[in-house]
C-alpha cells in the first residue's frame, strides 16, 4: 500500500474490460449511494484471511478457493449458497485429511459478478450484440436492452452480496451438524474402481472424526465441524463498484476494500500500468493475480513489486491458470523469477480457465481429465523446481448440474443439456468437485512427504 493513494487514482490509467455507461450521471448517482453504505466486509477480517495466507506461503496451511464462475440475480438463493457452502467444507475436511494442514477456505461468493470477456460483441444466427458481462454490468439475456449497460445493478449486486454474506456468517458460526457423515458424501459415486478408491479415503477420515468425537474433541476449535472461518471473494473488475465500496479502515488508517476478503485481477486486466492495478495495490486486502500462458517473466516481476511492495506473507497469490500441457512451458520461469526477486507468494492452480472447449454438442465444457490433469502439472513443476503447491481454485457448485464433463459419475457431451445453468463458464458439480479433493489429497500426501523428508 502506498502512500498518497487514493481510490481514485485508477480513472486516469488505462482501462479495459468496463463498460461504457450510456449515462454518466446515473453511475455517479449510483457510486454516490454505494458510498453511504456499510461496507460488506471490515478491514480486521480481510488482515485476518491476509495472515491465513501468510501460514499457506510458508508452507504451514493449504488453500481452497471455489465457486461460481458468475453469481446470478436470477439463480441466487439460499439453497444454492448452503449447497455450495456445503460442498466446499466436504472438500476441505479431504484435503485437512491429505495435508494434514489447515485448509483456508474462501468462497467465489458473495461479490464474484463482473465478467471479463474475450470479445467484446456476440454474434447468434447473424444477430450482433454486446457480450454479457455479468450481472452486475448488464443482462444475460440476448436483446438489444437487456445488453445497455446499467449502473442500477450495482446496488441489486451491493444488496444480494450483503444477503448472500449474511448465510454465509450464519452457516460458518452455526455449524453443520452432518459433515460427520462422510460415507454419505460420497453415496451418489458408482461402484466403480475409482469410487471404491475414495470409499476407502472416506472411511479413514471417518475413523478420524469419530476419534476426535470420542476423545471429546468436539469445541469449536476442530476446523470445518465447528465455527468455520469462511472468507469470500471476486473479480474486482468493476471499479466504480470498488471505488464507492472502499473505505479507509479506522485502526490502520488505510484503505481497504469494502467488496469482499480477497479481490483478485483478471489475466485480462493484469497490465502493469493499467486501471485495476492502480485500485488494487493501494488497498490492504488480499489480492489473487490470475496468471495466463501470456504473462511475460519481466511483467510479473514488476507487479510483484507493484502490488506487494513490503514483500509482506499473504499479501499476494498467484493463480496460475495455463491449460493442461502448458504448465510445463509457463510456470517453471514464472516461478523461478518469483524466487529470483526473493518474494513471498501464495502458488495456487485454477485448472479451468485454461481447459475451456467446445464440446460435439456445442456446449462450453471442460472435461474433468483436463482439470485433473493441469493440477498434476502444477503440482510437479513445484516440486521440481522445490518451491510450494499452496492450493486449487475452482469454479463448481453444489449443485448437481451438467456443466463439465467426465468423473467417476460420468457426464457425457449428449448430458450437458440436461442441468446446464451457468451464467459464464462450466463449474464442476458437486460430485465432480469432492472427487477432485479427493485427488488433490493424494497429490497432498506427496507435498507432505517431500517437506517431511525436507525437514519443514
Ligand atoms: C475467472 O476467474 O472467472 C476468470 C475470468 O479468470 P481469468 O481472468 O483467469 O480468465
Ligand atoms: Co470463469
Amino acid at each position: 500500500m502506498s502512500k498518497g493513494w487514493t481510490k481514485t487514482d485508477w480513472r486516469a490509467k488505462p482501462r479495459v474490460q468496463m463498460p461504457d455507461y450510456p449515462d454518466p450521471a446515473a453511475v455517479a448517482e449510483v457510486a454516490a449511494r454505494l458510498s453511504t453504505m456499510p461496507p460488506l466486509v471490515f478491514a480486521g477480517e480481510a488482515r485476518k484471511l491476509k495472515r491465513a495466507l501468510g501460514e499457506v506461503a510458508a508452507g504451514r496451511a493449504f488453500l481452497l478457493q471455489g465457486g461460481d464462475c458468475a453469481e446470478s440475480f436470477a439463480e441466487f438463493s439460499a439453497d444454492n449458497i448452503r449447497d455450495t457452502f456445503k460442498v466446499l467444507l466436504q472438500m476441505a475436511i479431504v484435503l485437512t485429511w491429505g495435508a494434514k494442514l489447515p485448509v483456508v477456505k474462501i468462497g467465489r461468493m458473495a461479490g464474484q459478478f463482473a465478467k471479463p470477456r474475450s470479445a467484446s460483441t456476440e454474434v447468434i444466427d447473424g444477430v450482433e450484440l454486446p457480450s454479457y458481462r455479468g450481472d452486475i454490468i448488464n443482462g444475460f439475456d440476448f436483446t438489444e436492452e437487456a445488453r445497455v449497460p446499467d449502473p442500477a445493478r450495482m446496488l441489486h449486486a451491493y444488496t444480494q452480496a450483503a444477503a448472500s454474506l449474511n448465510l454465509l456468517r450464519a452457516f460458518s458460526t452455526g455449524g453443520f451438524a452432518d459433515m460427520h457423515r462422510v460415507q454419505s458424501w460420497i453415496s451418489g459415486f458408482t461402484d466403480e474402481e475409482d469410487a471404491k478408491r475414495y470409499r476407502e479415503v472416506a472411511n479413514r477420515i471417518q475413523d478420524a472424526m469419530e476419534f476426535m468425537t470420542a476423545a471429546g474433541v468436539t469445541s469449536d476449535k476442530v476446523n470445518a465441524i465447528g465455527t468455520v472461518d469462511f472468507y469470500t471473494s471476486h473479480e474486482a473488475l468493476l471499479l466504480e463498484y470498488e471505488e464507492a465500496l472502499c473505505r479507509i479502515d479506522s485502526t490502520s488508517g488505510l484503505p481497504v476494500a469494502g467488496s469482499g476478503h480477497m479481490i483478485w485481477i483478471g489475466d485480462r486486466t493484469r497490465q502493469p500500468d493499467g486501471a485495476h492495478v492502480e485500485f488494487a495495490r493501494g488497498v490492504q486486502n488480499p489480492i489473487g493475480l490470475k496468471c495466463g500462458p501470456s504473462l511475460s517473466t519481466d511483467d510479473l516481476k514488476v507487479l510483484l513489486k507493484r502490488l506487494n511492495p513490503e514483500n509482506e506473507a499473504g499479501r499476494l497469490t498467484l493463480i496460475a491458470r495455463f491449460g493442461a500441457g502448458k504448465v510445463g512451458d509457463h510456470l517453471p520461469r514464472l516461478v523461478r523469477a518469483v524466487e529470483e526477486e526473493g518474494a513471498k507468494v501464495v502458488w495456487t492452480c485454477d485448472p479451468m480457465h485454461g481447459n475451456t472447449i467446445k464440446s460435439a454438442t456445442g456446449y462450453k465444457t471442460r472435461p474433468f481429465e483436463s482439470v485433473l490433469r493441469e493440477v498434476r502439472e502444477f503440482f510437479a513443476v513445484h516440486k521440481a523446481e522445490g518451491t510450494i503447491p499452496g492450493g486449487v481454485h475452482f469454479e463448481m457448485t453444489g449443485k448437481d448440474v451438467t456443466e463439465c464433463t467426465g468423473g467417476v459419475r460420468a457426464v457425457t457431451d449428449e448430458d450437458l443439456s440436461d442441468r446446464y445453468h451457468t451464467a459464464c463458464d462450466p463449474r464442476l458439480n458437486a460430485s465432480q468437485s469432492l472427487e477432485l479433493a479427493f485427488l488433490v489429497a493424494e497429490e497432498l500426501q506427496d507435498r507432505r512427504a517431500m517437506q517431511k523428508a525436507a525437514g519443514m
